[in-house]
């Protein structure tokens, strides 16, 4: 993949959470952005924790990027975190800075996005309470954002918080369905496609002798024990990596416009996210769903970004 430097301004909205720091990481090292700022939101752990850990992740790579806390809630819920990066949301790091808590997410958000009208590029790699919050104390900001880039969902498979629900859905499904029903350009990176692509310590090995093997070895580590024991599935499921991903190289995916809608009210079904696939229905689209990534050049792109090597493919 050839690197075009592309400057645009984006922000990071994230739980980190093992495949956040991978996400993060991969968008700082790109060298390809204007990070205006990282926003942190409870998820994967609780907002002290998810914020402490997306400084360390700043400090492994001496990166100056702002950081700002935003909610330890969901909208009108109790927060349910995940397990399997362990209590601190980042087990295999270790954690020195207790960070500032300040809430300032939603309004650093909103000011970046009016600095910066029709140019900023959100990924949104948690639950989407930082996102909606603003979007309520805003009611312009969504035309004013380029677009989301979501990691979230699931369309044809089963979730992997409840029977039909992803995660950064289900914490906070009144918060994603603010976002669904919204006018802004949406990309979802659904669990459809993040199931397929697995990594392994064996790939991780590839970044040998950069600085950022010993870090990423040692919290791999744990992320795949705790994906192993909490999901079943052998290896680190890529799942934020690959919504940052498509920022660095969008020719890698595809795409199918879908109605997709976000449920609130089931027991069973909290967080489902609900495309009409009906081919008659006379629906409008709303979401770009992405349906296939070219796993090959995500492997290779982002451990060459990671392991500072020239990008083999
Ligand atoms: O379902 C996967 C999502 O939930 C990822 O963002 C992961 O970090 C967790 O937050
Ligand atoms: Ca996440």
């Amino acid at each position: 993949m050839k690197k075009i430097i592309q400057n645009c301004p984006i922000i990071i909205d994230t739980d980190p959470g093992h495949d956040d720091a991978l996400a993060i990481l991969l968008l700082e090292k790109s060298k390809m952005f204007d990070i205006k700022a990282i926003t942190t939101v409870a998820g994967n752990s609780n907002i002290q924790n998810v914020t402490n850990n997306a400084r360390y992740i700043l400090d492994l790579i001496g990166s100056k990027t702002p950081l700002y806390s935003g909610s330890e809630k969901p909208l009108k819920r109790e927060l349910i975190k995940a397990v399997v990066h362990g209590d601190s949301g980042l087990d295999g790091a270790c954690i020195k800075v207790q960070e500032n808590i300040s809430d300032q997410a939603i309004s650093k958000i909103i000011s970046i996005v009016r600095e910066n009208p029709g140019e900023v590029s959100i990924v949104v790699i948690g639950p989407e309470t930082n996102i909606a919050r603003a979007f309520i104390s805003d009611p312009e900001l969504p035309r004013l954002i380029k677009q989301l880039i979501i990691m979230g969902g699931a369309i044809t498979v089963p979730g992997n918080k409840n029977r039909v629900a992803e995660f950064n859905i289900f914490v906070d499904p009144e918060a994603a369905d603010i976002v669904f029903s919204s006018p802004v350009k949406k990309v979802m990176v659904p669990l459809d496609v993040c199931n397929d692509i697995i990594l392994q310590m064996t790939d991780f090995e590839r970044l040998k002798g950069s600085k950022l093997y010993e870090p990423l070895s040692k919290m791999m580590e744990k992320y795949i024990a705790g994906i192993s024991a909490g999901e079943k599935v052998s290896g680190a499921l890529m799942y934020d990596p690959l919504a940052a991903y498509y920022l660095i190289n969008p020719a890698a995916y595809e795409i199918e416009q879908m109605d997709v809608k976000v449920e609130t009210i089931g027991e069973l079904t909290r967080g489902m996210t609900v495309a009409d696939r009906r081919i008659w229905s006379d629906h409008e689209s709303n979401v770009d769903v992405v349906t296939k990534i070219d796993a090959k050049s995500f492997i290779d792109d982002m451990l060459s970004i990671l392991g500072d090597r020239k990008s083999l493919s």
